[in-house]
């Protein structure tokens, strides 16, 4: 589905109504997450699946701020579209490619909200016969209802039900790459044509 932002955005943050969580918290929260799974996988065969595109950025941020011996991976689903809210739908785009089969499998999100994209990959990866599969989001959406229920091990922040962006988190593609997290003007989003999911 096309994605556009129906502006020319002069600044790469145009459009950031504020700053929720700086660099600085990032980075001294995702050191903390690596130092806990380190201490908690030590001996064990680690591999990190990252769900793109989101994940991406703490993916990189977290894989090297675990001291353990670890392998890594991505794997591809879709929920939005360009739309604020969850479409309903999860498309998986991409079967990882590492071999998981005995190892221990990490799935990491930049954000939990429906639930509905870590469940979806939970249960393709359960088909590479892992030893164990655990869920480590950066953001922790407190919504009111979840779509899939799931265990979510290790969280960055827990957040409000805000729409936010950065730090991998995307509007319509754009923002990923602000390194923090930042909550969107709904002007933003008001104005732009809903294109579907
Ligand atoms: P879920 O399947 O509804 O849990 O949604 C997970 C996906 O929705 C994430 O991987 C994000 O791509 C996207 N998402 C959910 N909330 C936000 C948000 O506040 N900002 C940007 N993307 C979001
Ligand atoms: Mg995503």
């Amino acid at each position: 589905m096309p994605k556009t932002v129906n502006r020319a955005m002069a600044n790469a943050d145009d459009g950031i109504a504020e700053v929720l969580i700086t660099e600085e918290q990032i980075q001294e929260r995702v050191r903390a997450l690596g130092a806990d799974i380190s201490r908690d996988y030590k001996g064990r065969e680690l591999v990190l699946v990252g769900i793109l595109r989101g994940a991406l950025v703490f993916l990189a941020d977290l894989s090297r701020a675990i001291t353990i011996p670890h392998t890594f991976d991505m794997s591809g689903a879709s929920s939005y579209g360009p739309a604020t809210s969850s479409s309903g739908r999860v498309q998986i785009t991409k079967d990882v490619e590492v071999n998981l089969r005995s190892k221990h499998v990490l799935i990491c999100e930049d954000i939990y909200d429906s639930g509905r994209t870590l469940g979806a990959i939970s249960s393709l990866l359960q088909v590479h016969h892992p030893a164990s599969i655990e869920m480590c989001a950066f953001l922790y959406k407190k919504v009111q209802r979840r779509a899939c229920q799931v265990d979510i091990k290790y969280r960055g922040f827990e957040i409000e039900d805000r729409f936010v962006v950065g730090y991998g988190l995307d509007y319509a593609e754009h923002y990923r790459h602000l390194p923090y997290i930042g909550v969107l003007d709904p002007r933003v989003y008001s104005k732009e044509p809903r294109t579907g999911s």
